[in-house]
């Protein structure tokens, strides 16, 4: 199943930069979460040293992502995110990347928690939501309006409940609002802390950067990967 469009999105030449400045040639073990057309595996398998555990609530997706695997260690597993994490992996992980997942689950929480499960201590999450976070209460679109022409449908999460959630969770939290040239995403990454803080922290800053794809739009794209290598540091 391909999906060309996605590969260029222009969250992912985001996080190849994060993921390249985090682990440069020393190998991780990495847990991506939603893996439909496995264009992250395929893209990075080359260039970075990584064990990789793919996972999806779908069988036939699983089964056609095993398709692109490149290496006798690396696998495709059916696993709900919402659901409690395989007991092997947990405490283990360095990396888990949740893209365009999260506004398709009944909610942050458990995503998010199970995500902190599976990482060692000082591992990063990386989540990308591809319906940005709103101001005021969660906004649970999931299960209605799927037919409505042109329109993005899941769940949209309110920010100061996703950030008491995730910061809970998270240390040095960064949070970039990628306008793709359609709509904002969400670029959302963390470190797991040693233990859970009582009550999460204020608000992250939001930083905002416009990445519109198309040869015109180079230049912006090229400031924005450097900006964001800057608020990068020290995370
Ligand atoms: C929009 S695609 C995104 C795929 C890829 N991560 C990307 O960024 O291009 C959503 C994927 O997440 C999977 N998915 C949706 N809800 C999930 C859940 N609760 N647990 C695991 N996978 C889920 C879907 O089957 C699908 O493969």
């Amino acid at each position: 199943m391909r999906a060309a469009g996605r590969a260029h999105h222009p969250t992912r030449q985001l996080v190849d930069d994060l993921m390249s400045r985090w682990f440069g040639s020393r190998r991780f073990e990495w847990l991506d979460v939603g893996v439909v057309g496995m264009v992250d595996y395929e893209r990075l398998r080359a260039r970075l040293e990584f064990r990789y555990t793919g996972a999806d609530l779908s069988e036939s997706v699983a089964e056609d992502s095993r398709d692109y695997l490149r290496r006798p260690d690396d696998r495709v597993v059916v696993w709900d995110i919402e659901d409690a994490p395989a007991a092997e992996l947990r405490g283990r992980l360095d990396l888990v990347t949740l893209r365009h997942v999260v506004n398709h689950c009944e909610g942050y929480e458990r995503p998010i928690a199970h995500a902190a499960e599976l990482l060692r201590p000082g591992g990063r999450v990386v989540v990308v939501l591809h319906l940005a976070l709103v101001d005021g209460p969660d906004q649970l679109l999931r299960h209605h309006d799927w037919d409505v022409a042109g329109e993005v449908i899941g769940n949209r999460y309110g920010r100061a409940g996703f950030f008491t959630a995730f910061t809970t969770l998270f240390e040095q939290p960064l949070w970039v609002r990628v306008d793709d040239g359609h709509k904002p995403n969400d670029l959302i990454v963390g470190r797991k802390r040693a233990e859970p803080l009582s009550g999460g922290q204020p608000l992250p800053p939001m930083h905002r950067l416009r990445m519109s794809t198309g040869r015109r739009n180079l230049p912006r794209r090229l400031l924005g990967r450097a900006r964001l290598r800057l608020l990068a540091r020290g995370r």
